[in-house]
């Protein structure tokens, strides 16, 4: 019931991702749905890193592969790890009862994340893991304090360090504030291919939000012209009426 609702207010309320506002700005994503070839590499990584844990279950799997252009056997084998069904909702691998008893929380069905809270707070809560010792997984995250998520992209990014400023407040004691984050342990990848690898999830998320939103731009481009060809009609057989008025 509760994600019936909530589903019901992502639909209503697109503009739900105020509520993402923390301390610090998003960072922005420059989402689309129109870059096939980022989508495609985002659905690959998104089953790789993160299917383990999140499902996508308003989501199938050939949905996906008709929307991505992704043939069958591709589809079966790159991006099909726990089951053989085509047809089949992309539901995680891990039982959402093991899941609270390792994480405290059920990791969320991230479907429509991207709707609910912004593609660009996606792309930035991937980019706001910082080493934090006091944590159950050593990560903390900007833009989600005390986030239940390890941190899966670790060995990509690297670990980033926070960055503290001490502020002295009205009653004279000082005490450090995080200010944001600076690079720390190194991963595998650059800076730049880190963002452009989140970009590319975050793409992917922005597209299983609203699947029918790539569909929906080139219907406006096919409505366009045909009103257009309906015009040029229209205006023909106007002027063939008015022949015998004027
Ligand atoms: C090992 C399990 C695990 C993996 C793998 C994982 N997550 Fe998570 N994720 C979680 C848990 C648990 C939460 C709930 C965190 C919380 O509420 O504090 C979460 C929460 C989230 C959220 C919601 C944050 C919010 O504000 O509530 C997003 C977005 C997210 N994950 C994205 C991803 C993406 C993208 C990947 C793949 C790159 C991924 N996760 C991989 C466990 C995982």
């Amino acid at each position: 019931m509760l994600k019936r609702i909530l589903l019901i207010a992502a639909i209503l309320v697109p503009g739900a991702a105020a509520w993402a506002q923390e301390a610090y700005p998003l960072q922005h994503a420059d989402a689309t749905v129109n870059d096939v070839q980022s989508l495609q590499r985002g659905a690959r990584d998104f089953m790789n890193y993160c299917s383990g844990c999140h499902s996508l279950q308003y989501l199938r799997y050939n949905r996906v592969a008709k929307d991505l252009h992704i043939p069958l056997p591709e589809l079966k084998k790159n991006l099909m790890f726990t089951t053989k069904k085509p047809s089949a909702r992309i539901v995680s691998a891990m039982p959402p009862a093991d899941a609270v008893k390792w994480f405290g929380v059920a990791p969320p069905d991230l479907t429509l994340m991207a709707r609910f809270m912004g593609p660009d707070y996606v792309y930035s809560f991937l980019k706001g893991f910082y080493a934090d010792k006091s944590r159950l997984w050593g990560v903390n995250n900007l833009y989600k304090p005390n986030v239940a998520m390890p941190f899966v992209l670790a060995g990509l990014q690297g670990v980033q360090k926070p960055v503290y400023k001490s502020v002295t407040g009205s009653g004279g004691h000082t005490s450090m504030q995080l200010t944001g984050v600076e690079p720390g342990t190194p991963g595998s990848m650059t800076p730049a291919q880190y963002d452009q690898f989140v970009h590319d999830i975050t793409n992917f998320l922005y597209y299983t939000a609203e699947p029918f939103k790539a569909q929906r731009e080139s219907m406006g481009i096919f409505v366009m012209l045909f009103l257009l060809v309906f015009f040029v009609f229209a205006y023909l057989l106007k002027k063939e009426y008015w022949k015998d008025v004027h």
